[in-house]
């Protein structure tokens, strides 16, 4: 393993951007690889089997074709199918994951009241279930899965009517509740949070945890002596499934500095 090799991001879609953003901003000199698996979306609605399946190739193609020296899940759905099974599969692997915020999000509550929305399939997830366990037992939690909102950052619809009206559903019973803080258990969440803050209609506190898991990433390489020593702005380079022009617009709009795209080859 060299400090030269790039960096592998992975999400279902876009919505891992919201982490390669803040890592891009703790990490300038890295080289980031990001796999879109969009022709495999959502994640969120699929079963274990499935996305521990794509979770899999995208980590043989991450570490054994482009040679990564450490591979972020940009998605707390994968991260609470797959990956302590790719930790055990790659034992010399940096694999690093995504996870709801409770912890954060319980300390900072001063109402007790908080609310969590995330795919489907990570609020039924035993991972998630344990998180509550152990950090949530004083508070009141209101988990909500979000089918279709992933969606919608996917069509680049962040503050539509549709969007919003959706966003009312699965909020509403939370605002009922004053809840002051909500954590974004969905890696596309954050790209939605002016709608979000729209609907809820009151301020509130958004946990998302792009910073956190890129110091955390920083500080695994520093550790390993893995950090580059490039003084050059590091490059960013796509490859997405199914890759179309609309799915390049949008990934242009959430990361502006987007140019590079190819077609994932798996
Ligand atoms: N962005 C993903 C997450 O953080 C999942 C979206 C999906 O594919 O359903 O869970």
């Amino acid at each position: 393993m060299s400090s030269t090799q790039a960096i592998g991001f992975f999400d279902s879609g876009w919505g891992g951007l919201s982490i390669l953003l803040a890592a891009r901003e703790t990490l300038p000199h890295e080289n980031f690889y990001y796999v879109a698996d969009c022709g495999y979306a959502p994640y969120g609605d699929q079963t274990h089997d499935y996305i521990l399946n794509r979770a899999r190739k995208i980590t043989d193609f991450l570490l054994n074709t482009q040679k990564v020296k450490a591979i972020v899940i940009a998605c707390n759905t994968a991260t609470a199918e797959a990956a302590q099974t790719l930790r055990e599969e790659n034992p010399q692997a940096i694999i690093i994951g995504v996870e709801p915020a409770i912890k954060p999000a319980v300390s900072h509550s001063q109402k007790h009241r908080i609310g969590v929305i995330a795919t489907d399939r990570t609020i039924a997830s035993a991972r998630y279930q344990e998180l509550l366990a152990r950090y949530a037992q004083d508070c009141v939690v209101h988990s909500q899965g979000c089918p279709g909102l992933m969606e919608c950052v996917e069509k680049g619809e962040l503050n539509t009517a549709s969007t919003r009206a959706l966003l009312s559903q699965y909020l509403g019973s939370m605002r009922d509740d004053g809840i002051d803080t909500l954590v974004l258990g969905c890696t596309h969440y954050p790209f939605l949070a002016e709608a979000i803050r729209e609907t809820m209609g009151y301020p509130i506190e958004l946990m998302e945890p792009g910073a956190a898991v890129s110091r955390y990433l920083k500080n695994r390489l520093l550790d390993q002596n893995l950090l580059t020593d490039s003084k050059e702005k590091g490059f960013d380079r796509f490859y997405v499934s199914d890759l179309n022009e609309a799915r390049k617009t949008v990934a242009q709009r959430l990361y502006p500095c987007a140019t590079h795209f190819e077609p994932l080859p798996i």
